[in-house]
């Protein structure tokens, strides 16, 4: 694996590789000195077109954890608003050492461009395009999933075969939904997609997973229940549904929670809105993993830019801490 561009790219045995990774990261994250030197001597650029809390912040901890040299770029207060190119503002990053790049962009397509377009020889690592994809999202979920679903270290080596998964929400205008069908498909679970009509892509019916309008009939039968947020800045149409009407039917509040079996989780993303796809109660709760999905989205970053950058030894190999 070169980049890391869409979780469709992903066979069964490298994204079980990658969250088997992500697992010994975690181990590292447990001991007092939390740092590695496996990327020491290698430089990685965030480039971040659009707006990022959890993914920027966390792959410049996961980089800083693997001791490599981070350089942060975000478009506003660059040369970019005075109209400068990505290519230009790559390869003008490249030309001062740069090993990988994450990029975030408003356009879909834009990580596979700089991968393909032969402009950058660094590693290019898809943090989020357009409406497309966001496949280190995925692998913390699929992360999260496994954790709880099969357990930290029974899952080790395994996929989540079997294991029935709800994303409710904004489908159309998200690019979590469509990275999350992909990998959760590859991994064998059965993945059930709860939307309004009208925000639900065209094309849907031929991914790799169920449709459904009725979120109430879809709880009980779920293992974890995946709440996205209505994506009202990428929306050029009056929302439809109205909030209060989405939220009275697509919404996740306590009552609806109680339907779920008792083992099953609550996961989010985030950022969430509250009090539209979810309620403050269940938020708050304990069967809610978004917080917790932040803390595996540093680990998985890890494996992430371990695996492209640092080789192919186990990471166990470089868990040591760093001496300081
Ligand atoms: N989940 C996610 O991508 O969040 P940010 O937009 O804050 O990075």
């Amino acid at each position: 694996m070169r980049h890391l561009i869409s979780a469709a790219d992903l066979s069964r045995d490298d994204a079980v590789l990658i969250l088997d990774t992500a697992e010994e990261m975690a181990r590292v994250a447990d001991r007092p000195i939390k740092k590695l030197p496996a990327l020491r001597g290698r430089t990685v650029v965030n480039l971040f077109f659009e707006d990022s809390t959890r993914t920027r912040i966390s792959f410049e901890a996961a980089e800083k954890r693997l001791s490599a040299d981070v350089i942060n770029f975000a478009a506003k207060g660059s040369s970019v608003s005075k109209g400068e190119s990505l290519k230009d503002t790559a390869q003008t990053l490249e030309a001062m050492g740069v090993d990988a790049v994450v990029i975030r962009h408003g356009a879909s397509g834009a990580p596979y461009r700089l991968a393909t377009s032969g402009w950058i020889d660094a590693a290019v690592i898809n943090a989020g395009d357009g409406t497309h994809q966001h496949p280190t999202q995925a692998l913390l979920d699929a992360f999260t999933m496994r954790r709880r679903l099969v357990g930290r270290d029974a899952g080790l080596g395994k996929d989540l075969a079997g294991k029935r998964i709800t994303i409710v929400g904004d489908i159309l205008h998200g690019r979590v939904a469509r990275s999350n069908v992909d990998l959760l498909h590859t991994l064998g679970a059965e993945v059930t997609l709860v939307a309004p009509p009208t925000l639900l892509p065209v094309g849907v019916e031929t991914w790799p997973c169920e449709v459904s309008y009725d979120l109430d009939s879809t709880l009980p039968k779920s293992d974890a229940v995946m709440m996205l947020r209505v994506q009202r800045e990428r929306m050029n149409a009056a929302f439809f549904p109205t909030e209060r009407e989405y939220a009275r039917r697509y919404g996740l509040d306590g009552d609806r929670m109680a339907k779920m079996p008792e083992h099953a989780i609550v996961m989010h993303p985030g950022p969430m809105v509250r009090g539209m796809e979810i309620t403050a109660d269940v938020a708050d709760s304990d069967r809610c993993t978004a917080i917790e999905q932040v803390a595996n989205g540093v680990h998985t970053r890890m494996a992430v830019l371990y695996l492209l950058l640092g080789g192919n030894e186990p990471a166990v190999a470089h868990a040591r801490p760093e001496e300081s």
